[in-house]
């Protein structure tokens, strides 16, 4: 009990980390986060004017809650200020207490087992086909955004995959010792049931 055990999970956008994350978060007992959200919310206000930098700096809980997070505006200006190493620095306090609350913690991203959680007991790298990833997205985002089509969605997820492999700054990759799951052919429920599975021995 209060024993510290952290989760990363890492992958391209609409690979199903949240989902992943979300669930072996309820079924451990352990907190989670979704660090994607706080770029995203750096990103928003970067978009106002602000300077991304300061906005990383002062990041306020308030932030993370802003309506339309999850649009793919904001998942592309989420990856612009992504890129820049000082706003990357000054989330990462933040990232690592959360990794090291007693009681456990699941945290995803892209970067989570190479640079916030290097040490974590288990890391997934969750990958999914272009053609799955951008319709599930599709599939989330056409409530909200009606016009949308499966192709601009997978253009979308593309540029923004390619510009988090290729920064200098924490890039998209497997950590060497990530386990890889390829949620393509796999419903969430078998996703889950994975994950769970590489928990449970890393608990052992
Ligand atoms: O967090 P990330 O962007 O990696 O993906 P997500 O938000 O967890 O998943 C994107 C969408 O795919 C959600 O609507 C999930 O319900 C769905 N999904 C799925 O259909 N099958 C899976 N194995 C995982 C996620
Ligand atoms: O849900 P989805 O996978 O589409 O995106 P997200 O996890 O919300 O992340 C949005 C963007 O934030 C990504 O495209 C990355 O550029 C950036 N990000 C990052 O650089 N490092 C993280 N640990 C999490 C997100």
């Amino acid at each position: 009990e209060g024993a510290r055990f952290t989760v990363a999970l890492d992958g391209p956008a609409a690979s199903g980390k949240g989902t992943l994350g979300r669930a072996l978060a309820q079924a451990c007992g352990f907190a989670h986060l979704d660090t994607g959200l706080l770029y995203r919310a750096v990103g928003a206000r970067a978009a106002a004017g602000e300077d991304p930098v300061a906005a990383a700096r002062s990041l306020v809980p308030e932030d993370l809650s802003r309506a339309d997070l999850r649009s793919a505006a904001a998942g592309q200006a989420a990856s612009r200020v992504a890129a820049l190493e000082e706003v990357r620095a000054a989330l990462l306090a933040f990232q690592r207490d959360f990794a090291r609350r007693p009681g456990g913690a699941v945290l995803d991203g892209r970067d989570i087992g190479t640079v916030v959680c290097p040490g974590a007991e288990v890391k997934l790298f969750v990958t999914a086909s272009d053609a799955v990833r951008s319709r599930r997205r599709w599939l989330e985002l056409r409530a909200h955004q009606p016009d949308l089509t499966q192709v601009e969605v997978l253009e979308d997820l593309r540029a923004r995959d390619a510009r988090d492999r290729e920064r200098a700054a924490a890039p998209l990759r497997p950590a060497p010792d990530a386990m890889l799951l390829d949620t393509s052919d796999l419903t969430i429920e078998a996703a889950i049931a994975r994950a769970l599975s590489a928990v449970e021995a890393a608990r052992r």
